[in-house]
């Protein structure tokens, strides 16, 4: 299986990649941090890792860069976009940069995503939303609302591969927490899994080919009292 990461440098994307690596998989990895991407390469020497910087928010780039990578490789069977920012008390210029690289950056890979299974005849595209997409917060609404349109895109594109049978598979992974460089200056969180441990049920959930996946499992309850809870509710708790 060829399977293409996009943000394996830390956290989520490394442990994926280490875990698709430790099964015999060939990887492609990418991020910003070229130097962290070799580490990798070099702590697995026998195994077929291809790593490539790649910073999402140079969307035309990514793009170019994409393609060079499937000619490359010989192509790829699973696109999984992990890419992704949040901060604890944005600035404007955070927010904007939530927006550049979880939204424009996600729609500029998801798009190529689609548009390249779409002529090979088939594959699976799998992005990293959050829990944070079904209800917004008072601490980082630019975040929320990112991941929200996240699965929002992803779920068109699947309602686009059923209705004109494109073939095409489309994981919308969302974490509850996980204790990863992003969340480092969180506080408050619960049911923190690690990295590992959030690979773990995401490729499982990859394998079964979900909709949508809570990692961990057990933030499907969450989920369920997030859709049903009034404003009023959200403000006292949050
Ligand atoms: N940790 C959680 O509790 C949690 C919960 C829900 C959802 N998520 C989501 O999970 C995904 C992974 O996050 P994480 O927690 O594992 O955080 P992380 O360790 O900070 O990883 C973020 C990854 O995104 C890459 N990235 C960031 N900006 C990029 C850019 N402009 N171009 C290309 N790659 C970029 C980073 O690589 P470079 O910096 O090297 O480019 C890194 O590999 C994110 O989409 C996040 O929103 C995390």
């Amino acid at each position: 299986m060829k399977i293409i990461i996009i943000g394996a440098t830390t956290g989520i994307g490394k442990a994926l990649a280490e875990l698709y690596i430790s099964q015999g998989n060939e990887v492609i990895l990418t991020g910003r941090r070229l130097k962290l991407l070799e580490e990798i390469q070099e702590a697995y020497p026998t195994q077929q890792i291809h790593i490539s910087q790649m910073d999402v928010v140079n969307i035309t780039d990514a793009r170019q860069i994409m393609q060079a990578l499937a000619d490359k490789h010989g192509g790829f069977d699973k696109i999984i976009i992990n890419a992704g920012v949040g901060f604890g008390k944005a600035s404007f210029e955070e927010e904007i940069q939530t927006i550049d690289v979880n939204v424009k950056g996600f729609v500029a890979i998801a798009q190529w995503a689609y548009a390249y299974f779409k002529n090979k005849g088939g594959g699976h595209i799998v992005g990293v939303s959050s829990l944070a997409a079904l209800r917004s917060s008072p601490y980082a609404p630019e975040y929320h609302a990112s991941k929200a349109f996240v699965s929002s895109y992803m779920e068109g594109l699947r309602l686009r591969s059923s209705k004109f049978r494109h073939n095409i598979a489309v994981t919308d992974i969302r974490p509850g927490f996980v204790d990863t460089p992003m969340t480092k200056q969180n506080k408050g969180m619960f049911w923190v899994a690690s990295p590992e441990k959030a690979a773990k049920q995401i490729v499982a959930a990859i394998e079964s080919k979900k909709n949508v996946a809570y990692i961990t499992k057990r933030y499907f309850l969450l989920a369920i009292l997030m859709k049903v809870f009034p404003e009023w509710l959200l403000a006292k708790i949050l």
